[in-house]
């Protein structure tokens, strides 16, 4: 058995864990990490791959951002397909703002990297983790490894868990409440080594199902469609996906993907969750640990940055200036921003996506929404506006 004391015990080695540790790290306020699966296991893990211009700023901030401004892509605009043809949203022109193309790999590969050049101590490969005496002054998360018990006393715990993970859990279920949406479909995801379609991403909407052009670089593509909650990869050949995506996709798009075999192959049901409040005493919930979104507005690593953001400024007014303003406002601030981009990716997920239910009157209403789009400069603006992410 070994008991550790720390300030800031962080459940999580996602992208919020490892963000909030560096920034709390370079503050001189100490943290531990404990992950449940191995460092390898996080860094091959494929998922986000858009940053808003806020979530690249945050890691600046925490000074991990020279390989993102080397290798990744800045997008000023991107386009929504529909009805065979194709609308491009410019982003700079609308709200004079551009996202990142960088992959949440690289972002974890980058704040590990930074991590390992720290003293801050990291333990992967844990069990049974479990956060406790959060409501009084007491807080400590138990653990095991190797089948041996440990303890972390410490001030406060971030929840940077996971949907999955067990800070939520810890929860008197009288204390939170949650709000959920599951979508009658996933997402089928690939990873290829083939130059994009489009050197901008495309959202396309089609009576066959949603499909998205996206990429890692110039030689790197990601893919994704629409399919049903019970498909199995396997059964997915590269062959059957291609000929799928380009089914899905206006003439001009489709013949410009190559294809090539895939090296990563996925699928990923799509949901809206939110639990209120996220924080409980000591304890805070932090990123997909306190809210979910259907990947379709390339909004969950960005919310889980701006969570991270909230955090870290109460933590820092609560040892530097003896406040706890921030910390007490934290979980209002962080769900205000939530819900909105809630409301975002389940507006994108709900006009693009084909939905069972709702037949050929559903596809028209929604060719309708998406040809007002294309002829309306304010709709456009908000659809940006959301997009490039909100301020925080
Ligand atoms: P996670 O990444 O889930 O990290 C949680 C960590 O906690 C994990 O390392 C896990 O191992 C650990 N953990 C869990 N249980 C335990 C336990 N019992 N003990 C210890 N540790 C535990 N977001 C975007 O912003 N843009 C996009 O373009 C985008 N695209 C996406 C595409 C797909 C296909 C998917 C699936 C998601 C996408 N997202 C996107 C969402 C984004 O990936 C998540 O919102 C993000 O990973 C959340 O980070 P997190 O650190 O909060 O949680
Ligand atoms: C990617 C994922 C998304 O959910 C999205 O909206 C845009 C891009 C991606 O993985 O590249």
């Amino acid at each position: 058995m070994t008991d550790y004391r720390t300030q800031v015990a962080i459940i999580g080695s996602g992208p919020s864990g490892l963000l909030l540790g560096q920034l709390l790290t370079n503050a001189g306020i100490d943290n531990i990490i404990i992950d449940r699966v191995s460092k390898d296991y996080i860094l091959s893990r494929v998922r986000a791959g858009v940053l808003e211009w806020g979530t690249v700023s945050m890691l600046e901030q925490a000074g991990i951002a020279d390989r993102l401004h080397r290798e990744g892509l800045p997008h000023n605009g991107f386009a929504m397909a529909f009805s065979g043809r194709t609308e491009r949203i410019d982003m700079a022109d609308l709200v004079g703002k551009k996202v990142m193309v960088y992959g949440q790999t690289e972002v974890t590969r980058d704040l590990i990297k930074a991590r390992e050049q720290s003293a801050a101590l990291s333990i992967y490969n844990t069990e049974d983790a479990q956060p406790a005496g959060f409501d009084g002054s007491s807080a400590h998360i138990t653990f095991q490894k190797d089948g041996v018990s440990h303890r972390i006393d410490c001030d406060f715990i971030a929840g940077c868990d996971g949907y999955h993970g067990p800070s939520r859990k810890a929860v008197p279920q009288s204390a939170i409440q949650t709000f959920e949406r599951e979508y009658p479909f996933g997402w089928l995801g690939v990873l290829a080594e083939v130059p994009p379609a489009s050197h901008e991403l495309i959202y396309a909407n089609h009576p066959r199902g949603f499909a998205l052009c996206s990429m890692r670089s110039n030689v790197r593509s990601r893919y994704y469609i629409q399919c049903a909650l019970d498909d199995k990869v396997d059964a997915w050949s590269d062959d059957a996906f291609w000929d799928e995506l380009r089914r899905r996709l206006p003439r001009e798009a489709a013949e410009a993907v190559t294809t090539g075999p895939s090296f990563e192959k996925s699928i990923a049901p799509l949901r809206s969750f939110v639990a209120e409040p996220m924080r409980f005493g000591r304890l805070f919930l932090v990123g997909d640990a306190a809210h979910i979104v259907p990947p379709t507005g390339a909004k969950g690593l960005n919310l889980a940055f701006s969570d991270v953001h909230y955090l870290f400024n109460g933590l820092q007014e609560h040892y530097f200036e003896k406040s706890d303003t921030g910390i007490d406002a934290y979980s209002q601030k962080a769900l205000e921003r939530v819900w909105k981009a809630v409301r975002f990716s389940w507006w994108m997920t709900t006009s693009l996506h084909r939905f069972p239910e709702t037949g050929e009157f559903g596809q028209r209403i929604q060719e309708a929404e998406l040809a007002y789009l294309a002829s309306s400069r304010a709709a456009q603006t908000a659809l940006a506006e959301n997009y490039v992410g909100l301020p925080f």
